[in-house]
């Protein structure tokens, strides 16, 4: 249901960004090396060229990318009274891995819970976290999409390894008696269709004893899924426009999930956007999933494309299937507050030693699905 945020009173802004890409490479080329694909298949079907590899886990993407949109809103972790982290491939089952990163960042006033709405779980936080804030039960709440979807891939499989990469994005969203924030949003789910993207049974729905290659790792109809994002990202767009009370004319940037250029290109074609107001760089890092979208608003503010006042868009489509949409009107900063010196360690493996796991374990299941 498309729900209409803008109440008097409380309001929930961004007021920090942050992002933590890995540097480990992996080029269409690259990738040549391992299935049949071609760099000029992948840069045209897809838009993409390059994908990150991350040689730690997704907790440690996640605290350097929540370091960096805390200092770029002057707080500290021990500010915080929430943490959501969006991510279908935590650390471990059990903690989440939103426990881990307040331990790792020191943020002992935070509750913290994991999110797995798969691509479309930015855009479900930052909903649950505005109105966990208009609701008056918190006022500092850190939202972070991160991702090492590189794991779950398997590279005898051309439609799929060419698409993911890892990386990770963080917004602070604070209490504020403005008009600013999410204005309106929309967040939905289509249950009865989640075999046409799925890892079937990486879960109790496996078999400990036979993990059988074929059965694990990301599964997808990519033209299935394709046709459902265009229709559905852009309808959920015009809805989240309309209630935020708002015109197509009136909105200054989307924000698209970043899963193929074409599916970005189909969406403002529907929305009737002109291409300069739409923010892609799926090129450098592929489809991220709940990584995408926070990701790309850290590098819109950072190459200007983010000015104070602007309504923006974000949309979604993912694995569920879930989707998302929201308007956002950004508040009156768009410099940081102060800039962290955080960063990873850097990789003791190269990118192929990284992968070879997934092509020793998937190797094992090539030609034996049914
Ligand atoms: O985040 C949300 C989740 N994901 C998405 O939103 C992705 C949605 N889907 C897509 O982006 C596209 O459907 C894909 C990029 C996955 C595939 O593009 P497509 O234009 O829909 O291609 P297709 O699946 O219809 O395949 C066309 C051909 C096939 O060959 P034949 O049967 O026509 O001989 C495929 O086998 O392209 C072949 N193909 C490839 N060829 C070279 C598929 N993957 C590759 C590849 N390299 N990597």
């Amino acid at each position: 249901m498309t729900e209409r945020s803008a109440k008097a009173g409380i309001g929930a802004s961004i007021t920090g960004w942050g992002k933590c890409m890995p540097p480990s490479v992996l080029s269409n080329h690259d990738l040549e090396q391992l299935v049949d694909t071609t760099d000029e298949w992948i840069t045209t079907r897809t838009g993409i060229k390059e994908r990150r590899i991350s040689h730690v886990e997704v907790s440690d993407l996640a605290k350097v990318a929540s370091l960096h949109a805390l200092a770029a809103a002057g707080r500290a972790p021990g500010d915080l009274d929430l943490i959501i982290l969006a991510t279908c491939t935590g650390d471990s089952i059990i903690p989440s891995t939103a426990a881990v990163l307040q331990a790792k960042l020191q943020a002992w006033n935070a509750a913290a819970f994991d999110l797995n709405a798969a691509c479309s779980g930015f855009i479900y936080s930052l909903v649950v976290a505005t109105n966990m804030i208009k609701a008056g039960t918190h006022r500092t709440v850190l939202v972070v999409g991160a991702e090492k979807l590189h794991y779950h891939l398997d590279f005898t499989d051309r439609s799929t390894c060419v698409l993911f990469g890892d990386g990770a994005g963080a917004v602070l969203v604070e209490a504020t008696d403005q008009p600013i924030g999410v204005l309106a949003s929309e967040i939905g789910m289509d249950g009865s269709a989640a075999e046409i993207l799925w890892t079937p049974r990486d879960g109790t729905a496996g078999d400990r004893d036979f993990p059988r290659p074929t059965e694990c790792g990301i599964r997808m109809d990519g033209p299935e899924v394709f046709r459902r994002a265009v229709t559905t990202m852009g309808d959920a767009s015009v809805r989240v426009i309309k209630a935020a009370g708002l015109e197509l004319e009136d909105v200054d940037l989307l924000i698209p999930h970043q899963a193929n250029v074409r599916i970005i290109d189909a969406t403002a074609r529907r929305l009737g956007l002109d291409p300069g107001k739409v923010f892609i760089n799926i090129a450098s890092y592929g489809n991220t999933s709940a990584a995408t979208i926070p990701v790309a608003l850290a590098e819109a503010v950072e190459e200007g494309r983010v000015q104070p006042g602007d309504d923006i868009v974000f949309a979604a489509f993912g694995a569920g299937l879930s989707w998302g949409a929201a308007v956002l009107r950004w508040g009156d900063r768009v410099e940081p507050v102060s800039v962290s010196e955080a960063a990873l360690p850097p990789p003791d493996r190269t990118t192929m030693e990284m992968l070879q796991p997934n092509i020793d374990f998937f190797g094992q299941g090539a030609g034996q699905r049914p």
